[in-house]
């Protein structure tokens, strides 16, 4: 293993050199957003990428970094969001560096602890071990972070799916808004 210097462009998440990539389109999302007419809607119209995830992976490193580029836009008066995850290993955190466009990072805990943490350039989130966390794309450009967490945290998706998460972030009257997720289910 020998040390690197990694290119990063904050406004397209580029990473050169990169060892992996994958693309989230919105039809992979029927069980996250609320509003499945507006998002059937959507798909049919072109169904489009709303996140990219690129990795800068070392081979028997302890960690590994990369970037997330989030697409603007909404399903409904919710915004283009990640899928959102525990980590699948209890002991491993992460860090979220924001370096273009603006969002929300929602973090909650298993028994029912909730955050809410401002995406903005120049903003490192601390993610503590065991609270899931899910970014939004409040903005009108792409939202571009810089995440760094250990190659074995792994990722728990099954509990978000099943049960969502507590808070969700809504557009009203051309503002973000935290609310309560009405259909979560412990
Ligand atoms: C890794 C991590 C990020 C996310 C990415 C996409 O632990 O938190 O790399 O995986 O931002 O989000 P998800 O995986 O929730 O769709
Ligand atoms: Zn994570």
């Amino acid at each position: 293993m020998f040390p690197e210097g990694v290119t990063i462009n904050a406004l397209t998440g580029e990473v050169t050199p990169s060892t992996g990539e994958y693309t989230k389109r919105l039809s992979e999302f029927r069980r996250i957003y609320r509003d499945i007419k507006a998002l059937d809607d959507l798909i049919s119209a072109g169904d489009l990428v709303t996140y990219k995830v690129v990795e800068y992976r070392a081979e028997g490193s302890d960690i590994f970094f990369g970037t997330t580029t989030m697409m603007p836009g909404r399903v409904g008066a919710e915004y283009f969001m990640t899928r959102g995850h525990y980590h699948a290993r209890r002991d491993r955190g992460e860090i979220y560096y924001t370096q273009s466009g603006q969002g929300i990072l929602l973090l909650q805990t298993r028994d029912g602890e909730t955050r809410e943490i401002d995406m903005m350039p120049g903003t490192c989130a601390f993610i503590p071990p065991d609270w899931a966390h899910r970014s939004i794309n409040t903005g009108e450009t792409p939202l571009v972070f810089v995440w760094c967490c250990n190659q074995d945290a792994g990722h728990d998706y099954a509990e978000i799916v099943t049960k969502g998460m507590r808070m969700l972030v809504m557009e009203k009257d051309g503002v973000s808004t935290c609310v309560p997720n009405p259909n979560f289910t412990v």
